[in-house]
């Protein structure tokens, strides 16, 4: 199905084979770098470049000709650039480096020429990655205009409100988008095609103009536009209604300064702030989808906030409220081969194993002074000879040879250790929790009474569902003998 303004459907939700022009991809330059970039194809070529459009990274250069049309994941080789004309004008301008600048991807200058593009060459080194984009490569990789929540909240905020596909989640403020891109691939059920089509969608608002542009456009891009509703909005003010109608939201999430300021627009009636029931509720609509419970998470890094807020929920309702801050820490588990003299390369440790390798270490290198100054002066070596340590031939080689032995493959050798990685990047706050059940009224006991009746049983479930089961076997037997005496009826005539 696709977007609400592109043909395409969004990398983020629909995932194609390959990479593709005018399409976002992460670049990954190492482990924890990644570089978005919008992948273009050049006929000619530009801003200098005679190969194209030309990502310059510090691993190398990559026209975008390499990047394009290949599987999402594939390794790229850097290529020999040809600078062209961009090396000419350098030139002129006396420029003595003439290495390739490393800035993020051009100048922002892609002047086309009309020379057609050049075939890329392979460097000797350097190579990159290039992956499909993912709400975790695009909170690792994009733009901030704000802090953001990283994967690990996000991942525990979107599984306990509940988020799934065919959900709708109110979002506020949207700020850099991190939150928003996680929370539209796990709504996504299809592009809606109207307003009036209730699949999953986020309603997403912001109210600093700039954010809100930058966002807008970004999304489009995307091709999330469809998915993701952003709205430029004081939500303390003005709620979360879209053009007065009802979001029919059932998850929520506030990343806000003052939470407390907006929950009274998350109500079942038009309540004031403090609680109060608006006597003169108009023609307003709650925000919340009215047959089923609302859960929200408020993200908040000061206890005073979480104070403020849990105090405004419990004078509107709200139940179940709990609060959860996310600590990570990642471990790299390896097996750690420890002893004197083994290679010195990673995964090798040079210290020594136990006790007995570091007398005999010591040992060894007590020879070697020894050995050393044998022959310089007599006085040395009698001091040696009647050192107190036991000085025999052996030597931490002969016992690290022994250690090498092992028959085990390299993997299996060692101990298996754990060191503790570099903390992922999370920003940490306090994640608060709730919910807020649906209105129950007399039509929602009658209804209910009649889907699961209850009080007046007769007998009690469990050994009606027996008997029927019994019931149901016997009828089957017998249908059974009966097509099998027609059968032979049958063959009989
Ligand atoms: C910390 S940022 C949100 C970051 C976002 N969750 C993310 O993952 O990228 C908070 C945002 O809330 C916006 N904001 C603050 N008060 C607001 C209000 N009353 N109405 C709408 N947005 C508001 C700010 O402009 C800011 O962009």
């Amino acid at each position: 199905m696709a977007a609400s303004t592109g043909s395409q459907p969004s990398h983020f939700l629909e995932p194609t084979a390959k990479t593709a022009p005018n399409t976002l991809a992460i670049i990954s330059l190492s482990k924890e770098n990644f570089q978005p970039i919008t992948l273009q194809q050049s006929d000619s070529a530009v801003d200098g470049y005679a190969e194209g459009v030309t990502l310059n990274t510090r691993f190398g250069s990559f026209p975008h000709s390499t990047l394009l049309d290949i599987p999402w994941g594939s390794q790229v080789r850097a290529s020999v650039v040809d600078t062209g004309s961009r090396g000419r004008k350098r030139r002129r301008d006396e420029v003595e480096d003439e290495e390739t600048p490393t800035s993020n991807q051009d100048d922002g200058n892609d002047t086309p020429s009309s020379a057609p593009a050049k075939r890329a060459v392979v460097a000797s080194s350097g190579f990159i990655y290039v992956l499909r984009p993912t709400p975790e490569l695009w909170t690792s990789s994009l733009p901030h205009r704000t802090q953001v929540v990283y994967t690990p909240d996000y991942s525990y905020v979107l599984q306990r409100i509940r988020a799934r596909p065919g959900s709708r989640i109110i979002e506020a403020g949207a700020g850099s988008g991190s939150f928003t891109h996680a929370s539209a691939r796990a709504v996504y059920n299809g592009y809606p095609k109207s307003d009036a089509d209730l699949r999953g969608k986020v309603f997403s608002f912001e109210f600093h103009e700039l954010r809100y542009e930058k966002m807008q456009a970004e999304l489009k891009h995307h091709a999330l536009d469809g998915v993701v509703q952003l709205t430029h909005r004081d939500v303390y003010d003005e709620g979360f209604l879209i053009n007065g109608q009802s979001p029919k939201a059932s998850a929520i999430f506030l990343d806000l300064p003052a939470p407390w300021e907006a929950l009274h627009h998350l109500a079942r009636r038009k309540t004031l702030k403090g609680g109060k029931l608006d006597d003169k509720p108009g023609d307003w609509e709650s925000p919340l989808d009215p047959n089923r419970s609302a859960f929200i998470c408020t993200f908040s890094p000061c206890i005073e906030q979480v104070t403020r807020t849990v105090t405004e929920m419990r004078t509107l309702g709200w139940t179940d409220i709990d609060m959860v801050e996310i600590a990570n820490h990642r471990f790299n588990v390896m097996r750690d081969r420890v002893g004197v003299n083994i290679p010195n390369e990673k995964g090798f440790s040079s210290q020594p194993g136990d006790v007995g390798e570091a007398v005999k270490k010591l040992k060894s290198d007590l020879k070697r002074t020894q050995d050393f100054h044998k022959g310089q002066t007599s006085q040395l070596v009698s001091d040696a000879s009647e050192s107190k340590m036991d000085v025999d031939g052996s030597t931490p080689e002969s016992s690290s040879k022994d250690s090498n032995k092992s028959e085990d493959p390299l993997w299996l050798q060692g101990r298996v250790v754990h060191r503790t990685e570099n903390d992922l990047k999370t920003h940490t706050s306090y994640l608060v929790f709730a919910i807020l059940p649906r209105e129950w009224d007399e039509a929602a006991e009658e209804a209910a009474m009649a889907r699961w009746p209850c009080g007046s049983e007769g007998k009690t479930i469990g050994n009606l569902d027996k008997q029927t089961r019994k019931q149901e076997k016997r009828e089957m037997l017998a249908g059974r003998k009966r097509k099998k005496q027609s059968d032979d009826t049958q063959t009989t005539q």
